[in-house]
């Protein structure tokens, strides 16, 4: 990692209020001197994720997952630390100087692909509105056929490959880019033969495809000749752009999304740009994939209510369906919309008009009827063993709710289409055990379960946390060997060197030096709860270093004459006189 100096990051941890950035992403709500909101990390309806201004922390006491701003950043915009900190230097206009960020080699090709990118979609798209080749005519005409007008191609950043083959490759190497990372990049093939580059996309429009923040990630270029085999070809993967990680329209359909409380997903490029363009904002696209949980945790920043809306033959169809056991798997709401007719959304708009768009969203089928219609489309024999198999799949995605009156009701609803008896649904419904349809990597499941602290390591560290006066007493009092926690141990060791350095070891300047998910959430799960010490601070005090002291001298007691015992029983008589000096020390000291 490149170091970025503790300097800098106190800088931003000092101007990013982390009220203001988390309430760019949730609504918060004043509750006394903390805001609080439904957790942004698990599926809650009651909120218990708390935020304080006074200690710039946010905690949730549903997932026990907390940090600072800059954890917060990590969290919800899926960044490594070094990258969230840039994000938040931006934010607040602090500048980390260009020494700090060259030695990260990740960062600067990441940081590389961005730039080649940006030349390469700018490049591309004044090829699209000025060039004056034949290629360009029919291009303009091609997209003007397809119900774009000049100010779409603008908006949208639509771009021309030309029909060269080292078209981009040259006025990129003319800024001085190597080709090694036009490769990376994605944009530049190496020949097989005799060393050198050529452009992967020719002849097609270029449809840049940008990240929330509005950065060209990664490239999807269509062919014009109806004949072409390969209708879309993609960026490959590249240190920056993973498929399935991005949705194609979210930079432009953010704020619609987040202000109709709603998204329809769809699945190509020109099937969210032609609604978009006619006015249905709220909108992005899956990019033909079945959605991710990546998809859908970008999707969750900004509503809960989804309307899937893929094409209509069984490639969409299949695609739809294992969307939506991941979409009720992550507390979404999901409907399906369909379209008359074989259309697609771009096709449909362009013969209806948008309105009627707009009602065939509105008139969406809950995912139960979806979901069984289409079931009953594929075990279509009425025999009682498709009609064992439909149950079976219905029960599964029953099972994912949360809330047993949903399920309840669902299954009262299933027991109803397939005629069979309420009892015989529930009996198998307790044989569907909750299966996951994907496992969240160990990282993203929230922590349940917070390593047992024992009240006596916690209120000493809640003491040194709460009033710095307590911690020189400390650091005179205690050693760390007396802390039997190992994260407390860890806390309390930090708190110890940085007075030892003449810092202030405040929870916010602690939550800065660490990076293990478990150590913030210790930290956070005491500065942010409301429970507090009551009674003299100072005996509370006594109390704990003095027990902690005795615990400790008795474990280590304990700990000797379990050695004692040892070396009695192999006849080692050094060890056993060693230890009983040893024991004897122990006693007086
Ligand atoms: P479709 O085959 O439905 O194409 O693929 P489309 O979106 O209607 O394309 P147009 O309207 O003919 O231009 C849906 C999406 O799947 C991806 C693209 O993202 C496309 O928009 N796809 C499709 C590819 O990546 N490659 C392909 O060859 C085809
Ligand atoms: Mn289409």
């Amino acid at each position: 990692m490149g170091l970025i100096a503790q300097d800098i990051i106190t800088q931003i941890l000092d101007r990013a209020n982390i009220v203001d950035i988390i309430a760019g992403y949730i609504p918060l709500k004043q509750a006394g001197r903390n805001f609080k909101a439904p957790c942004p990390f698990h599926h809650e309806k009651t909120p218990s994720f708390v935020v304080n201004p006074d200690k710039q922390i946010f905690h949730c006491f549903g997932c026990g997952v907390g940090g600072n701003v800059i954890s917060f950043v990590m969290r919800q915009e899926r960044m490594e630390f070094p990258e969230a900190l840039r994000f938040l230097a931006e934010k607040t206009g602090v500048e980390i100087p260009e020494t700090e960020t060259r030695n990260n080699p990740v960062h600067e090709l990441r940081q590389q692909i961005l730039r080649v990118n940006d030349v390469a979609a700018k490049h591309y798209h004044q090829n699209l509105i000025s060039d004056k080749s034949d290629l360009a005519k029919s291009a303009r005409e091609y997209l003007k056929n397809r119900g774009l007008s000049l100010d779409d191609a603008i908006k949208f950043q639509l771009g021309l490959a030309l029909d060269g083959w080292d078209g981009l490759f040259k006025v990129l190497r003319a800024q001085n880019l190597s080709a090694g990372f036009l490769e990376k990049a994605g944009l530049a093939i190496a020949k097989n033969q005799g060393g050198g580059h050529y452009d992967r996309f020719r002849e097609r429009i270029m449809f840049p495809i940008l990240n929330a923040r509005s950065e060209v990630v990664a490239f999807g270029a269509r062919a014009m000749d109806k004949d072409n085999p390969a209708k879309y070809i993609n960026s490959p993967e590249t240190a920056l752009y993973t498929k399935g990680q991005y949705l194609y329209g979210l930079n432009w359909a953010k704020e619609a999304v987040s202000k109709q409380d709603a998204v329809v997903v769809v699945e190509g490029y020109m099937d969210f740009i032609t609604p978009f363009a006619a006015g249905v904002e709220n909108i992005v696209a899956s990019l033909g994939t079945a959605l991710t949980i990546d998809q859908i945790r970008l999707i969750r920043r900004y509503t809960n209510n989804v309307v899937m809306l893929f094409d209509a033959d069984p490639a969409g169809q299949s695609a739809m369906i294992r969307s939506l056991d991941l979409l009720v798997e992550e507390g979404m709401t999901v409907r399906v919309a369909a379209l008359a007719d074989g259309e697609d959304p771009d096709s449909f708009v362009r013969k209806y008009g948008a309105e009627e768009f707009k009602k065939a969203i509105a008139n969406a089928q809950s995912l139960f009827d979806f979901k069984i219609k289409f079931l009953k489309k594929q075990h279509a024999s009425g025999s009682v063993e498709s009609n064992a198999k439909i149950a079976g799949e219905m029960l599964t995605t029953i099972a994912k709710f949360e809330n047993a009156i949903v399920q309840a009701e669902y299954l009262k609803k299933l027991a109803q289409v397939l005629m069979v008896a309420p009892e015989a649904l529930s009996l198998e419904m307790k044989k569907v055990k909750p299966v996951m349809t994907r496992v969240a990597p160990a990282e993203l499941q929230p922590k349940v379960v917070v390593h047992p602290i024992r009240p006596v390591e916690r209120n000493l560290l809640r003491l040194m946390l709460e009033e710095k006066d307590f911690v020189p007493l400390s650091r005179r009092d205690i050693v760390l060997a007396d802390l039997q926690n190992a994260h407390v141990r860890d806390i309390v060791a930090k708190i110890f060197e940085m007075f030892d350095s003449g810092l202030e070891p405040t929870p916010t300047a602690l939550l800065g030096c660490f990076e293990e998910q478990a150590i913030l959430d210790t930290i956070t799960g005491i500065v942010a709860s409301e429970e507090s010490i009551a009674g003299d601070r100072h005996k509370i005090y006594r109390d704990c270093t003095l027990r902690l002291r005795q615990e400790s001298l008795k474990m280590r007691r304990q700990e000797i004459l379990r050695q004692m015992d040892i070396a009695r029983s192999s006849n080692d008589d050094k060890a056993l006189e060693d230890l009983t000096v040893a024991f004897n020390q122990l006693i007086k000291g």
